[in-house]
């Protein structure tokens, strides 16, 4: 598939979609509920689609040969948009993921530190204790039933507080974890209402609960960094890498407000995403017994049956294939969006200075003409061949160009530890009666509570 083979033409091209007002209507209640289910059927086999929604041009890409064009070649010609700003402005204002320009650019080298190989491999053994800890504390729990995707974020929400903030000193876990869910409860709202160009004051379910949350959220931050200032911890971590952060053009070092700003943006960004995906595969794992049985053989024998530990993770390739391979199906970011900020030509597109770009990941992930049964769950496909004979852009859980996550290898080692130390001593199998269906709320979570019973493996202790 190329870029030139496109159904839809061009922008204004008869293939462009013009929604009627009761179409509209529909797409607006999908967005509400589920905004997985607003995306244009076509674009899980066609390589774009092009639309005309809230007097704007809207363009879904699924060509990895455009995604390349768009999101790399012209990065420089797009921002994060209005309808990004309006769902995660309000809590993570300009921080790393919303910001633009040079903002965005000096926020970025200011951290970049944090996240290089050698600091990543000083934070395993934390990773390693937190997947412990939750182990030992399942093991405690009478009823052997767990909210695995709760399970997870817990266990992701110590590390990144662990290993980005030094302890975070008094936050509270089970409150800021509500407050997050209560503050995405509602975004399908506020896209719904930024797609069809209502104003932003409008009111709509959630929204003062969603305020509430970010007050509680930016609060309790806003007391780790006074306590910062004035009592200096002597170590590096994100919190003081921001604390001395300086602009290299002006000098200007980072208010209170961006400080929180990132640091809001990195607990959300990089503890839900990475437990959604651990979530996923648990499920994936616990309908697919024979790549489980892989996962664990593999564990027996890199560990060679003792405790997992820090020089254990890279040698697990089969486990990260099978994280990669549940990050496809159930992608924890869905949906990358960007605006663009002049006209410029995409393929043999002209795109109108305004044009909402969409890279749709989870359509993407599941396109027919990119994945053979794309629905079925096959961790070979990231065997090293496999993965040198798709184009780059075919998968991309973690975003491209420069604008791809920050915490991506964080993520990957984070992962694979977890994986390795819950799998080596217990299995986990469904319990919910539920059907297991994924709800988009920014991140990609499952609809019902997914449930699931622990069970022991023979002779393996739960705290090992
Ligand atoms: C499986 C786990 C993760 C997934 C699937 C994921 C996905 C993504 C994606 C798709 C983007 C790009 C968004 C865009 O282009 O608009 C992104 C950006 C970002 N991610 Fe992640 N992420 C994960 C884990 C993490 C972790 C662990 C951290 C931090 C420790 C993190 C921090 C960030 C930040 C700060 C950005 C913004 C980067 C920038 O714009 O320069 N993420 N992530």
């Amino acid at each position: 598939m190329t870029g030139t083979d496109l159904r839809t033409a061009s922008p204004e091209a008869p293939g462009t979609v013009s929604l009627s007002k009761f179409a509209t209507a529909r797409l607006a209640l999908s967005l509400i509920r589920n905004p997985l289910k607003a995306m244009p059927p076509e674009i899980f086999s066609e390589p774009a689609v092009f639309s005309r929604l809230g007097g704007k041009m809207r363009v879904h890409l699924a060509d990895p040969a455009l995604i390349h064009e768009a999101l790399v070649k012209n990065a420089h010609l797009l921002a994060k948009g209005e309808d990004v700003r309006r769902a995660l402005g309000p809590a993570l204002g300009q921080g790393l993921l919303t910001a633009d320009g040079d903002h965005w650019k000096w926020q970025r080298q200011s951290v970049a530190a944090a996240f290089r190989h050698e600091k990543l491999l000083e934070l395993l053994p934390v990773m390693i204790d937190s997947a412990r800890r939750t182990g030992q504390h399942w093991h405690l729990s009478p009823s052997g039933d767990i909210d695995i995707s709760h399970e997870m974020m817990r266990t992701t929400f110590d590390i990144i507080v662990e290993t980005m903030m030094s302890g975070g000193h008094g936050i509270d876990i089970g409150r800021v974890e509500q407050s997050i869910t209560d503050y995405l409860k509602p975004t399908g709202w506020t896209f719904a209402l930024a797609v069809l160009g209502a104003p932003e004051w409008l009111p709509h379910p959630g929204r003062r609960k969603a305020r509430a949350a970010v007050d509680y959220l930016r609060a309790s931050l806003a007391t780790v960094v006074t306590g910062r200032r004035q009592n200096p911890m002597g170590q590096t971590d994100l919190v003081s890498m921001l604390l001395e952060a300086k602009d290299p053009e002006t000098g200007r070092m980072m208010s209170d407000t961006e400080i929180v700003d990132n640091l809001l943006t990195f607990i959300t960004a990089g503890h839900e995403t990475t437990a959604l995906g651990l979530a996923w595969t648990f499920h994936l794992l616990s309908q697919n017994r024979e790549e489980e049985r892989r996962v664990v053989e593999e564990i027996e024998a890199v560990t060679a049956g003792e405790p997992v530990a820090a020089e254990h993770i890279a040698r697990l390739t089969y486990t990260r294939q099978v994280f990669s391979e549940a990050m496809r199906l159930y992608p924890p970011a869905p949906i990358i969006t960007r605006t663009a900020l002049q006209d410029f030509t995409l393929g043999e597109h002209d795109i109108p200075v305004g044009t909402v770009l969409y890279v749709p990941i989870y359509a993407v992930h599941r396109h027919t003409a990119l994945w053979n049964e794309p629905e079925r769950f096959d961790p070979s496909r990231f065997g090293p061949e496999e993965t040198r004979a798709r184009h780059r852009y075919a998968y991309m859980p973690f975003g491209a160009g420069p604008r791809v996550c920050i915490g991506n290898a964080f993520a990957m080692m984070e992962a694979v530890a977890i994986l390795a130390v819950v799998l080596q001593t217990v299995q986990l199998e469904n319990s919910s009666a539920a059907r297991v269906e994924p709800l988009m709320r920014v991140t990609l979570r499952p609809e019902n509570r997914l449930m699931m019973q622990v069970r022991q493996r023979k002779n393996k202790s739960p705290v090992a």
